[in-house]
């Protein structure tokens, strides 16, 4: 694939990063409240090699997570979208979506928004037969994106993230998975 594609939402420009966004991504990443349920909170060395691998990413599969922009708001707000996990666990390999944006931008619905065009993407331009989705079980913001984006999650899909000790608190998680365009919500279907 050539150089991936920007998407556009109504309200949001999801892009490729630029050097600009490192101040901002460090600066949400040591933000107690964004990495409440991400096990780690990130130096600014980590928070940059984090953003140098999504970078690594997009070069190399020719999709990731990307920079969210709201023109007019905040020229970078964090990021959405798609990446291979590295870890191995019943339902990998696969393409899973994320998120995590700023906590002064949250409960706007941006993070569905942008979810809704990543997603699409997967399905349709990627041609992914599923998208998958995790997160601890008590990070009720994300899961609630999961299901805003009609993702739907089976119980027994339940694991113990493998990067995580046994009796570390996050590390029971719920999957979520969406199979086919056909499942997008109506709005975001594909017209023929
Ligand atoms: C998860 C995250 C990206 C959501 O971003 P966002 O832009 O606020 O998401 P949206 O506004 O689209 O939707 C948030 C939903 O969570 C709901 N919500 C917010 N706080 C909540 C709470 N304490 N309990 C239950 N629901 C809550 C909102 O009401 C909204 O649902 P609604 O539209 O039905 O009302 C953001 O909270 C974040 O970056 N969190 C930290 C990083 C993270 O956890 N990433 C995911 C790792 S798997």
């Amino acid at each position: 694939m050539n150089r991936p594609p920007e998407l556009h939402t109504d309200r949001l420009l999801l892009r490729r990063w630029l050097p600009e966004d490192r101040a901002p991504f460090a600066r949400l990443n040591a933000d107690p409240r964004v990495v409440e349920f991400l096990a780690v909170s990130l130096a600014p060395a980590e928070s940059d090699a984090l953003a140098d691998r999504i970078e690594a990413h997009f070069e190399r599969h020719g999709f990731g997570l990307w920079a969210v922009e709201i023109p007019g708001i905040t020229p970078f707000a964090g990021f959405i979208g798609l990446a291979i996990p590295r870890f191995e666990a019943h339902f990998t390999p696969c393409v899973e979506i994320g998120w995590r944006l700023a906590a002064e931008h949250w409960n706007r619905g941006y993070a569905t928004e942008g979810a809704h065009a990543a997603l699409h993407f997967g399905l349709t331009t990627l041609r992914c037969a599923e998208i998958v989705s995790f997160t601890t079980v008590a990070n009720v913001r994300s899961r609630r994106v999961m299901e805003k984006i009609g993702m739907m999650r089976s119980p027994a899909d339940d694991f113990d993230h493998p990067a995580l000790p046994e009796g570390h608190p996050l590390r029971r998680h719920v999957l979520y998975r969406l199979k086919g365009p056909e499942h997008l919500p109506a709005a975001r279907r594909p017209q023929p």
